[in-house]
């Protein structure tokens, strides 16, 4: 149930386009919205999609993946094990900014008189553009068409054109590019504790620069984490004659200020080159060389050929990672071609998170925000993931690999916190514990078993085994050795985890949390399986990591027998899973009283109001039955959700995909479709309020999974593909590729029948409901009739009458 009131989405003010959000107007209002929603990135480089004016600025914001800062974590009571120093990612050098001033007037865009505005993100193109008519106090126009592009193909660099045309008559202009370090710190309310946090003195300390003809490079440094960054920007000009050009740096500034004579209809193009560059070992002229080689690198492509890259780059995504959707208008819902365009807007942003992160995590808010502070949480691999794996499964095996590289840390973290094997930090950057609230964050020890459950379905779906033998491994035997020690047996011999928090961050420290524990059985059992089967397959690697991880094979037994063992608990008298021993002995939250202006309720209720009750955050129960289908029969499915679902509050971007999905699985599709509008909306609607902080990386993730998962129906546990249509009669049609292994599956489903094709690749055996669909290059397609039929779309009359 969304407990929110139901903002008015500033959707009306993107009118509907398949692959645009176009901005027809200037509107002050929406400054930060549009800056979040606007935003570039690959992955490794974000930029929030600011004014290249460099103002007026909501929250500014340029970030690179993984380059944070660290400060340590005050506690005015402080405890044993807690974490101690915070990370933040640090809003890096500002290259965005080009100033212009025409017969010396400066434009900007609050004061200007605009006779033409437009700013379209381009989703197919993967640009910002923008394009303005301004009329000087003078009465000159003056057209101003710039274009923006972080790069797909090369990941350290980004480019703009800002080209100025006088339409009716000459003038003398100046350009002024510009980048900034240390620019005004972003503005917060203070008291949320979701934005990230404000450092009070510089960040970023100058070491280095460079200026080079129109080139300049700066080069700073973090003083605690001692993270080194070069960037760098070249210029070139074209049209227009030029009667002075002159480029200097200072510590913390560069600029490169042109004067032009500007002829009447003749444009004025100037091409800025953008690089930037980190490292955590590399001195500083390292670092500047790096940067300029990387700018040579940019120029000598020139930005027709990045734009070219670009866009071939955006072709490929949309051909493997486009859901297609024919909608009928649905009461309540945006129009078909609005929810197209969410659809697509939600997909691109999860790109532009993920690309080229490499050997980085994925932020909750990728590059678009600072807030929670640029940490990698569990969203990553439960609600990003999938998507990933379907349709870019490199990169979801550079997401694992990643979490591999922080085993050491996760070693050492369980010895801290009194445990064996791995324990992974609930929020990150650098691979140490950040989260300062341990109840709703290192408590939330399911993040090691989703990380495993990526892992296996990683394996399973992109039939990647070595990456299972190779890093996957060691990190099942550490997490197995984390559940075993963190666990114990009661008198009846049940396995019990107490004293932990499950997905739900209302209810905190709770024992038997249904989702952790039905997940660490799955870690458990799976880490068995993996060191017998590769013990029998590649025993010269197995005895490789039992070398390394000193395993003992009484242990592999004792993961079996806890895992056979441990206890979820169930409530007999409403015949439901228990989503924890005691949650449903708690006093039921107020829903029918407290008004819908009090939630989020963690900006509005004290964590101890809330934790005595019977109100949840976010999926829980539900997300396991996702999760894990086969553990739970039908009937069960359908009581869980409906006891929990209205206990739901929605305060969380993470729950409406899942709702949707499940509502979809029992077959209720107008709540189905309810929460289908609503995730689908989440940042371009505002669902939340607080869109200008950054996108909801994890939600938009799941959009795509209540497309693939919810009315597809795709059920994927073990590896073995089945689909179950709940096609809503409002949905035409939905289309998508999915990779497996090195076969490209496009699935197309109407209402009545579902089309299966094998566009590449060999057999692939699939189950249609429960019927099986082989696959092949002499068999590529196969339809089939779709049997849930919608109860409310009644059968026609034949059908009745069949
Ligand atoms: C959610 C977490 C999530 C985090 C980052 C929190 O509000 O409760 O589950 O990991 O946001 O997206």
């Amino acid at each position: 149930m969304i407990h929110h009131p139901r903002r008015q989405p500033p959707l009306h003010i993107y009118p509907p386009h398949e692959w645009a959000l176009v901005e027809r107007e200037f509107m002050p209002e929406f400054v930060s919205q549009g800056e979040t929603i606007f935003a570039l990135g690959n992955g490794y480089l974000g930029m929030r999609g600011c004014f290249e004016e460099g103002g007026p600025i909501g929250q500014n914001g340029t970030f690179i993946n993984g380059f944070y800062e660290s400060w340590p974590i005050v506690y005015p009571e402080a405890a044993y094990g807690l974490a101690s120093t915070g990370q933040t990612i640090v809003d890096v050098t500002d290259t965005k900014i080009i100033k212009l001033y025409v017969d010396d007037e400066v434009f900007w865009l609050p004061h200007a008189r605009l006779l033409h505005f437009e700013r379209r993100l381009d989703m197919q193109a993967g640009t910002l553009d923008r394009e303005v008519v301004w009329e000087t106090p003078s009465g000159k126009h003056v057209s101003i068409k710039s274009r923006r592009l972080v790069s797909m193909a090369h990941r350290h660099i980004a480019a703009m054109s800002f080209q100025v045309t006088l339409l009716n008559a000459d003038a003398p202009i100046v350009l002024s590019s510009e980048m900034i370090a240390n620019g005004p710190s972003p503005r917060t309310n203070g008291t949320d504790p979701r934005q990230g946090k404000v450092f009070s003195g510089k960040v970023l300390h100058a070491e280095q620069r460079v200026v080079r003809d129109h080139r300049m490079v700066l080069c700073h440094t973090t003083a605690k984490s001692r993270m080194i960054l070069a960037c760098g920007v070249d210029h070139r000009l074209d049209g227009g004659e030029i009667l002075s050009w002159r480029t200097e740096a200072a510590e913390d500034v560069g600029r490169s200020v042109l004067n032009v004579e500007a002829r009447q209809g003749k444009p004025v193009t100037l091409y800025k080159y953008i690089a930037y560059q980190t490292s955590r070992t590399a001195p500083p002229e390292e670092m500047c060389a790096r940067a300029e080689r990387t700018l040579d690198r940019a120029v000598r492509m020139e930005f027709g050929t990045l734009l070219d890259e670009q866009r071939r780059f955006l072709d490929a995504f949309w051909a493997g990672s486009d859901i297609e959707v024919a909608l009928r208008s649905v009461p309540g819902c945006p129009s078909p071609t609005a929810m197209q365009q969410a659809i697509r807007f939600n997909l691109f942003h999860v790109m532009q998170a993920s690309a080229r992160a490499e050997q980085n995590g994925i932020p909750a808010k990728g590059l678009t925000g600072q807030a929670y502070e640029g940490h990698y949480f569990w969203d990553t691999e439960i609600y990003v993931l999938p998507f990933l794996l379907y349709t870019a499964p490199q990169v979801a095996k550079h997401v694992l690999r990643f979490r591999y590289s922080l085993l050491d840390m996760a070693r050492k973290r369980a010895r801290e916190l009194n445990q064996k094997g791995a324990m992974f930090p609930w929020r990150t950057i650098n691979g140490e514990e950040a989260s300062a609230y341990f109840l709703a964050g290192t408590a939330q020890y399911h993040i090691n078993a989703d990380i495993i459950y990526a892992l296996k379905k990683y394996v399973e779906i992109a039939d990647d085994v070595e990456f299972l033998f190779d890093e996957g491994a060691e990190m099942l035997i550490e997490t197995a050795r984390l559940w075993q020690s963190l666990g114990f047996y009661s008198p009846d011999g049940r396995f019990c985890l107490h004293g932990v928090t499950g997905p739900d961050e209302y209810n905190v420290l709770v024992d038997n949390n249904a989702y952790t524990s039905l997940m660490a059985r799955e870690n458990l059992r799976y880490a068995a399986a993996c060191v017998e089967r590769l013990r029998g397959e590649r025993p010269d690697r197995f005895e490789r990591v039992v070398h390394k991880t000193g395993l003992r094979w009484s242990e592999v037994s004792e993961w079996s027998r806890a895992a056979d063992r441990m206890y979820v608990p169930y409530d007999q008298t409403r015949d439901i899973t228990a989503q924890d021993s005691h949650f449903l002995e708690q006093e039921r939250w107020d829903f029918e009283h407290v008004p819908p202006d009090k939630y989020p309720l963690l900006l509005f209720f004290h964590p101890l109001t809330i934790y005595r009750y019977q109100v949840i955050k976010q999926a829980d129960v539900v997300l396991a039955m996702l999760l894990l289908p086969h553990e739970f029969p039908p009937d069960l499915k359908r009581r869980n959700f409906d006891y929990y679902d209205p206990l739901t509050t929605g305060d969380s971007s993470l729950s409406p995909c899942i709702q949707s999905i499940l509502a979809a699985e029992i077959g209720d599709l107008d709540k189905a479709i309810d929460y289908a509008c609503v995730a689908t909306l989440i940042d371009l609607g505002d669902v939340g309020g607080n869109v200008k902080d950054g996108c909801h990386i994890a939600a938009m993730g799941g959009v795509w999974m209540l497309y693939v998962y919810g009315f597809a129906g795709l059920r994927d546990y073990g590896g073995r593909l089945r689909f179950a249509p709940r096609m809503p009669a409002s949905l035409e049609k939905l289309r998508f590729r999915l990779i497996v292994g090195d076969r490209l599956l496009e699935v197309e489903m109407e209402p009545a029948v579902s089309t299966y094709h094998l566009c590449r690749g060999r057999n692939l055996l699939l189950w249609h409901e429960d019927k099986e669909v082989r696959l092949s290059p002499q068999t590529p397609s196969v339809t089939m009739p779709n049997t849930f039929r919608w109860t409310a779309e009644p059968p026609s009359a034949e059908e009745a009458a069949a």
